[in-house]
């Protein structure tokens, strides 16, 4: 990175901000972009977590920490509702994940999300300057940077999207599509987190807007020019696996062990969400005890899943759903000595995690639709290269496209899921080391600060600056 370039300040924008240090809330885009912002520092500015009668007059609300100042604004109930658990999780969050079955479509609530774009941006505009590079991260702010441009803003404009994009039959049905997607382009770099997310957000640039699609993610639209490419998101993989080596870490590692005695303990590590296919996951292993009665007594299965979202009726369903099958399994095959499946929904500390994930054979990342899913690649960095567990990925996943070596899965299929189970479990030491080997070469070789410098120096090309 050339002298010029550091010296623009880089401003973070994204719904959830911080924490920085080591306590991460589980949310991939948190943890993203603290490893991204403790690096490189700068203004990271968003939502409090707080409502406000009248957020407008609220003020900010400013920490400092290390190079980074966290600025945040509280919301008013009905921007909570309309925006947050409404447009937001209700509408996009199930649309981008390919939901159309859980999409609501609320003319109001769309109302209130795009006052929210407006309001933020009002807000942050007198933070700023055109030096600046200003990031602009996830489905929560697709207006932002329209809003930014009203407002006179004339720097540098970057987005990035955590989550899918889905093909435009798909996206299409959203009745604000064609607003929403030409809003997007007020940005002038768009990342996405693969290259299919970028092609099709491309498709629907060209069929449903009319724009034209040229080299190196080159889209244009009118006389907007923008540059949309994948930038696949990493972690900071060198920290994570010192976090595996640390104390804190070991005492969770042996807990485990000594819980799991001589059984192959099988983990999950998710937020409480219908994207990430626990139920599915919990049919799977229940295949593999209903058809493979050697498994009985030898394998047992932890599911932590932080409950996330929990005002909103699909994610208490999913709670209660999930529950049940557990009850289920353990109810049928459970003995006195052996419970073969565990839920807990306990936040831990990223250190514990990773001492969980180091003590695990086997770890079952199988959502039903994930952006990327970091905890794919925290469960390669924490593992003992001379011994490590076993990857059972979705293809369905983001993370699938750089970490193949997984033993990859259809997530809808229990056969699948079972079948990749009893490979995993008889997996030979040395299969186990050579599939990680390729694992922790992909986690390492592409890790968040990578994913942040790469993007900035794409949004720091002053060829495409607006006129
Ligand atoms: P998403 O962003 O959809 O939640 P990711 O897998 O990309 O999915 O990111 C989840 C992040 O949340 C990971 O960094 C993971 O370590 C963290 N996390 C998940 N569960 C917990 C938990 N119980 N306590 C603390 N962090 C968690
Ligand atoms: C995913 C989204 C983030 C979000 C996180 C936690 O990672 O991409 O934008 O912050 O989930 O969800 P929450 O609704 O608690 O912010």
């Amino acid at each position: 990175m050339s002298a010029v370039e550091r010296e623009r300040r880089l401003v973070v924008v994204s719904n959830r901000v911080g924490p920085l240090d080591d306590e991460g809330k589980a949310g991939g885009l948190a943890v993203g972009l603290a490893d991204a912002l403790r690096r490189r520092g700068g203004l990271w500015f968003g939502w409090s977590g707080d409502t406000a009668e009248n957020a407008a007059a609220a003020k900010e609300k400013t920490e400092i920490v290390g190079d980074t100042a966290l600025v945040t604004i509280d919301m008013t109930e009905e921007e909570l509702n309309g925006f947050y658990l409404g447009y937001a999780n209700r509408t996009l969050w199930p649309l981008l994940h390919y939901r159309l079955d859980l999409a609501e479509f609320d003319r109001g609530s769309e109302a209130i999300y795009r006052g929210v774009n407006a309001r933020f941006a009002e807000r942050l505009m007198p933070l700023i300057d055109a030096d600046d590079l200003v990031w602009v991260h996830d489905y929560h702010f697709f207006f932002f940077g329209a809003e930014l441009r009203r407002l006179g803003f004339s720097g540098r404009l970057g987005y990035f999207l955590h989550i899918p994009f889905p093909p435009p039959e798909i996206v299409s049905a959203l009745p604000a599509a064609h607003d929403l997607v030409s809003a997007m382009l007020a940005f002038d770099v768009l990342g996405f987190q693969t290259e299919t997310d970028r092609a099709n957000f491309a498709a629907f640039v060209t069929r449903e807007l009319g724009g034209e699609a040229g080299e190196d993610g080159l889209l244009t639209l009118d006389d907007r020019e923008v540059v949309a490419r994948a930038f696949p998101i990493g972690i900071d993989a060198e920290g994570f696996e010192r976090f595996a080596l640390s104390p804190e870490a070991g005492e969770h590692e042996e807990m485990l062990r000594d819980i799991a005695r001589d059984r192959v303990q099988i983990v999950g590590v998710d937020r409480m969400d219908y994207s990430k296919g626990l139920v599915e996951r919990l049919r799977g292993f229940g295949r593999l005890l209903e058809e493979h009665p050697d498994t009985h007594g030898r394998v047992q299965f932890l599911q932590i899943a932080p409950l996330s979202r929990a005002e909103l009726e699909a994610y208490a369903a999913l709670r209660r759903e999930l529950e049940e099958l557990a009850g289920h399994i353990n109810g049928r095959f459970a003995t006195l000595d052996w419970t073969p499946v565990t839920i807990m929904t306990r936040p831990f500390t990223r250190r514990a995690l990773a001492g969980i994930y180091r003590g695990a054979r086997v770890c079952l990342v199988t959502p039903l639709r994930d952006g990327m899913n970091l905890v794919a690649k925290e469960f390669v960095a924490a593992q003992d290269p001379g011994d490590p567990g076993v990857l059972v990925l979705s293809r369905f996943a983001g993370a699938r496209a750089e970490l193949g070596e997984a033993l990859i899965v259809n997530p809808h299929s229990a056969d699948d899921l079972a079948k990749a189970l009893r490979t995993a479990i008889a997996m030979e030491p040395d299969e186990r080391r050579r599939r990680h080997a390729a694992l922790r070469d992909a986690v390492f070789n592409n890790t968040a600060a990578d994913w942040c410098e790469t993007f900035l120096a794409v949004l720091e090309d002053d060829l495409k600056l607006p006129a």
